[in-house]
């Protein structure tokens, strides 16, 4: 019985690592995690627009960044179980239903530590099931693409990333950080809620290079934990990495606090 059992075909379950892709036109990708759908400050309205924008821009693909439910269960630290405005399943289906919009242009999806309240007490990794309905990449922790335009190939690394950082300049230091060990065009991380980006000089081989960091903000209204512990406010949006044959470069989506502030958000 048990050696049929593994003679049957089990999917593969191991997250991507690096993905090579091509590309016949400039491209743009959006940058988008730390959503926390579910938290009572999670901006709503801003998030189903960015999803609608995704979806009607030309040549724009997205990669999920990590951290899409808030995902507060009675074991999780403070008392977000009770706070959160949506239930786990109620989070888990919005999720969907905007990720499923969107899913032809999704490059991956990254896990956050979130997503991950399942793993420990239950052994379900919420987002391996995600990426899996909805035929999409899944990326785990650290994902390298290798991106293909017709003349010019770049190579980007993402990861949802882990650090506990609470300034500013303290939270860009973790992308700088990565730079020391990912040799790489490009790098992007998730989870410390703020939206900086910039391009960064490099030797390599006695050459001066040129990269680019992001770390890749949030969707979340200040409040909550961070309020409560007086860390700084942080704007909420996501970066746009645009990639042409001639350059690279991001563009900052910022909330718009006066589009926004008669919503209910
Ligand atoms: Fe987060
Ligand atoms: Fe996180």
């Amino acid at each position: 019985m048990t050696d049929d059992l593994f003679e049957l075909d089990i999917p593969d379950m191991e997250p991507t690592e690096k993905i090579d892709k091509k590309f016949k036109k400039p491209i743009k990708i959006a940058l988008i995690g730390d959503i926390h759908i579910g938290s009572p400050n999670w901006l709503k309205q801003f998030t189903y627009d960015t999803f609608e924008m995704i979806k009607n821009s030309k040549n724009m693909y997205w990669i999920g960044m990590g951290d899409y439910m808030e995902f507060a269960t009675p074991h999780s630290v403070g008392s977000g179980w009770v706070e959160q405005i949506l239930t786990p399943d109620e989070q888990k289906i919005t999720t969907k239903y905007l990720f499923r919009k969107v899913k032809s242009k999704c490059l991956g999806l990254h896990h956050g530590n979130h997503d991950d309240r399942s793993k420990k007490p239950v052994g379900i990794t919420e987002t391996l099931h995600l990426a899996d309905d909805l035929k999409v990449p899944w990326l785990d922790e650290v994902c390298t693409f290798n991106l293909q335009l017709p003349n010019k190939e770049y190579s980007l690394t993402t990861t949802h990333g882990v650090s506990a950082s609470t300034l500013p300049h303290t939270k860009l230091r973790v992308v700088y950080d990565m730079a020391k060990t990912w040799n790489d065009d490009i790098l992007a991380h998730a989870h410390m809620h703020t939206l900086q980006t910039k391009a960064a000089d490099y030797y390599h081989r006695g050459i001066q290079k040129t990269r680019l960091l992001a770390l890749s903000g949030s969707f979340m209204r200040y409040g909550g934990y961070a309020k409560k512990k007086l860390y700084p406010p942080e704007t909420a949006g996501f970066p746009v990495l645009h990639l042409s044959d001639s350059n690279m470069h991001f563009t900052e989506h910022r909330y718009n606090f006066e589009k926004y502030s008669q919503d209910k958000e």
